[in-house]
Formats: C-alpha cells, structure tokens, sequence
C-alpha cells in the first residue's frame, strides 16, 4: 500500500510550435470538398514545426519554462520519463537530451528514459512517474514526464490530422490533480492500423478506416474494464453520471464527439441510469447489433452522437480547444485535452472527476480516471492555467500559406535522418526563451540554441553545446 498521500499532476506545462496553417485553407488547397476537414473531422486549424524545431528544442523549451515558472530548483528532479513516438535515434533517448538542463546544476542523478508505442507513450511514462512517487523506491524529489511529437503525414488524406506540441507534467504528493490509481481499464492488442516501419520516413504507414475502428473497440473495452473495476470496488454501477468530464485522446474531434456517443451507447447496453427514456427510446433499434455490426452502423453513430450531443457541450466541448487548434500531438493529445479543461474551467473544477481515454496504435490504450481540487500556490489548478497561458499562446501565433507549408514539409523530410547541415537559425518567429536547432554535424549531433531573453528581465541569452 502506498503511504504517500494525494499522488499525482502538481504543475503542467504547454508549447506548441508559432507557425500553424488554417484547416479551411488547407482543405481548399488540396481540393478537398468544403468543409471536409472543418466540419468533416471538426479540426479548425493545424501546428506544425519549421526547420528549426524538432521534438528535442520543444522539450528544451517547455522543462525550463516549467522549472522557472514554477521556481523548481533542478537538483529536486529525481525522475524524468518522456513519452514520443517521433523517432530522431533509436538508441540515445530524448530524455538524455533533456539532460543538459540538469547536468549544468549538477544532478545527473535523475532515473527514466523514454517510452514508445504510438500516441500512448506519454501514458506509460505518466504511470512510470506516479508509480515511482507511490513506490519504496521514491527519495522524495520530484518526477517528471514529458510529452513530446510532431504529427506528420505524407500529401493525401490523413495530412489534415497533423500537428505538434509538448507538453511537461510535474508529479509529487498533495497534487491539485490525483489519480484514482484503482480505476484502470486497459486494452491492449496486436493491430496495424498505424505504424512506422520506414526508418527512413517520419511518416506513418496508415489504415485509416481501421484505425479509427480500433479506437473505437479499445475504447469499449476499456470503459467495460474501468466499470467492473469501480463496481466491484465501490459496490455500485458506475454511469457517465458519475464523471464530471472525459477526456480522449484526440486524432481529430470528429473521432472525439463518436467516442462520447459511443459511452452513451454503452451506458444504454448496461442499462445505466446515465440514459433516460427517451434516449432508450431512440436506441432500442440497435440494441440486438454485433460489435462489428455497431462499428459499421452509420444509422447507430448518427443516434447515439443526437442522443449525448446536450451531455457533449458539458462534459467533452471544454476539453476540445487544443486539439481542435493545433491538431494530433500524438502522445501530447489527451494532455493537450486536459490542459483545454484547465484553461476553461479552472476556478470551477473543485472535486470533479474526469474521465481520460488514452489510446496509441499497434495498440495500447487505458481508461483512468483523476480526481481535481483547487491546491495551494503554485501547485493549484488557476496557477497552472495562468503558467499555461493557452489563450495568449494560440493567438500569437503565425498562419501560413499552403505552398509555404507543403515546403516545409518537403524539406522536413529531406532533412529526416539526415547529418551535416547546418539551420537558418531563424528565430524570428519563436518567443524569447525557445529553444531552436542550429546544426546537425557529421557525426548526427544536435545543436540546439535558445533565443535570447530580454536582459532587462534578468535572463540569459544561453546556447547549448555549438549553438548560435
Ligand atoms: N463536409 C462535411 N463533412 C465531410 C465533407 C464535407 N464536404 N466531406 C467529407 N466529410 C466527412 C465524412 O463524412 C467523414 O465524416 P464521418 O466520419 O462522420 O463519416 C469525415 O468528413 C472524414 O471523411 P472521410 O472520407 O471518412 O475521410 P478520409 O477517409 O479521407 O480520412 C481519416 C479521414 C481516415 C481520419 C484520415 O485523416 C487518417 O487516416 N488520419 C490518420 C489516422 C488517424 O488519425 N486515426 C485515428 C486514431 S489513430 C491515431 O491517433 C493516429
């Protein structure tokens, strides 16, 4: 059993990348139909990197910006996971990166590397950390979990479900954010339905229509799971009634608004009080559906979506804004979801549970569950959304033309893999205090510089190794 009290998320940080492109515009420069990737998959606009960042400079940028904002000593880190599916080595991890941060102080003595399956990697490191706070092993320091990718798809039509973002998350006792370690539900299997079997390409192999059917099974699965376990643990059925918000993993919102539907339609099947007559009423046609039936059924997916669409606005819309706006961060998403919640409805969450679904193709996936109060400065829910600054991050951002995107990309993949050459450095786009790389040389070696902070702030204008 643990003895350490109240384990879980003290203090969160956001970056997401300056440069982003319109969904509207994107749609119409790849001749889609109007629409489609708007109203379609729901997603409004899409970050991206640009030549000078990677997975790496926006972890840089995102650790210190948590380390300072929260004025964490580095020496308290005693535990550092990463979660990415962004692959720059396959052996050195991201989180040796990460070390330059706390070697400088002098802690070298920090545990973790990184974890990688799909979009679910952040989760496993997130379990790692908490696990460690709650374990004999724990010295008393902080952990910390880093999640970190760049969402990239070959022209065609997942190229819309991009984006790219990091997020950290420090973990400690007597947290604003705790876990209801008890209630898992876990589905994992052997799928292809996303994966990276290319070394050379940053690009996925992807089945798309069987990814989403995977998503959606997983989900079930684990939502049965998370229910039996509350039931024979508290002794009573557990319905959506009794979470405040849920928060999924988030490819794109039109996948995020079935999913809500599709609990509905699971509360339905168990009978669950969440469900009242009239919406039994409209559901009755399905309920003698196969899994596989239900999965296919387009008539089920438009009742189900009418039916929990007034339940939707509450519990899943306050959630949505990230994803919606900088798109698939992959192991980033679900937090990027939570971050959103945080954003909208801090001074309000005082004792409410929300709901997380985590799912990472191939497949792993876990529904858990946290439980929210206030806490106590700097480790309280406003603080942690003024230190996010979502709204200030999202609006100061830069759009871009679709040409100048797609050569982005191009020389993206030019670049994958690649060694000896040297960035533009342009950092004009980047906020003061980002990281940004500078060189790869001829031995693969990342150099990375951090743009200057105003000096009349007091900070540094650092680099890293051989940067700038
Ligand atoms: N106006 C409004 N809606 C439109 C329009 C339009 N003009 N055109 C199409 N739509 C709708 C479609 O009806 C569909 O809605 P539906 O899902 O309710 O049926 C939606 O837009 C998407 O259109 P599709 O034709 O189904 O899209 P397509 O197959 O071309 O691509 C997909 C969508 C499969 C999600 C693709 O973007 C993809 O492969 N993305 C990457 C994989 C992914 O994100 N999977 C999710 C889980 S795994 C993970 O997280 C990576």
């Amino acid at each position: 059993m643990a003895s350490q009290k109240n384990v879980g998320i003290l203090a969160m940080e956001i970056y997401f990348p300056p440069t982003c492109i319109q969904q509207e515009v994107l749609e119409a420069h790849d001749g889609a139909s109007k629409g489609k990737y708007t109203i379609g998959l729901g997603q409004d606009c899409m970050g991206f990197c640009t030549e000078v960042e990677d997975v790496i400079s926006m972890s840089l940028t995102t650790v210190t910006s948590l380390l300072e904002k929260y004025k964490i000593d580095p020496k308290q880190i005693g535990r550092l996971e990463v979660g990415s599916e962004t692959v720059i080595d396959k052996s050195k991890s991201i989180k040796t990166f990460l070390m330059q941060i706390f070697e400088k102080c002098g802690n070298t003595d920090i545990e973790g590397v990184d974890s990688t399956n799909a979009c679910y990697g952040g989760t496993a490191a997130l379990f790692n950390c908490v696990n460690w706070v709650e374990s004999s092993s724990w010295d008393g320091r902080y952990g910390l979990v880093v999640c970190t990718d760049s969402a990239v798809y070959a022209e065609g039509p997942a190229r819309p479900t991009g984006g790219a973002a990091t997020i950290a998350m420090l973990i400690g006792t007597d947290a604003p954010i705790t876990f209801e370690s008890k209630f898992r539900g876990s589905h994992m299997s052997h799928a292809y339905d996303f994966y990276k079997p290319n070394l050379a390409s940053e690009y996925p192999v992807v089945d798309g229509k069987l990814s989403q059917t995977c998503y959606l099974m997983a989900l079930d699965s684990c939502y049965k799971r998370y229910c039996n376990k509350y039931e024979k643990l508290e002794g009573k059925q557990f319905s959506m009634d009794d979470a405040d918000y849920f928060v999924f993993h988030s490819p794109y919102n039109k996948l995020v608004q079935k999913s809500f539907a599709r609990l509905m339609f699971n509360d339905f099947l168990r009978n669950a009080s969440s469900v009242d007559e009239s919406a039994k009423e409209k559901l009755a046609p399905f309920s003698t559906l196969t899994g596989d039936e239900s999965y296919a059924s387009r008539d089920l997916e438009k009742a189900t979506q009418q039916v929990a669409k007034s339940q939707y606005d509450v519990k899943v819309q306050p959630t949505t804004l990230i994803p919606k706006q900088v798109g698939n961060m992959y192991t980033a998403s679900l937090y990027a979801a939570f971050a959103s919640l945080i954003h909208n409805k801090h001074s309000t969450l005082d004792n409410k549970r929300v709901i997380m679904f985590s799912y990472g193709s191939g497949l792993s996936a876990t529904m858990f569950s946290l439980r929210l109060r206030e806490g106590q400065h700097p480790f309280s829910l406003s603080n942690i959304a003024n230190v996010m600054n979502v709204a200030e991050k999202l609006k100061s951002r830069n759009e871009f033309p679709p040409e100048k995107f797609v050569e982005i990309m191009k020389l993206m993949e030019h670049r994958y893999g690649a060694k000896d050459f040297v960035t533009s450095k342009d950092c004009s786009l980047l906020s003061p205090g980002t990281y940004y790389l500078t060189e790869v040389d001829s031995m693969y070696r990342r150099f990375y510089a951090k743009k200057a902070v105003d000096k009349t702030i007091g900070t540094e204008n650092g680099t890293l190794a051989n940067g700038h």
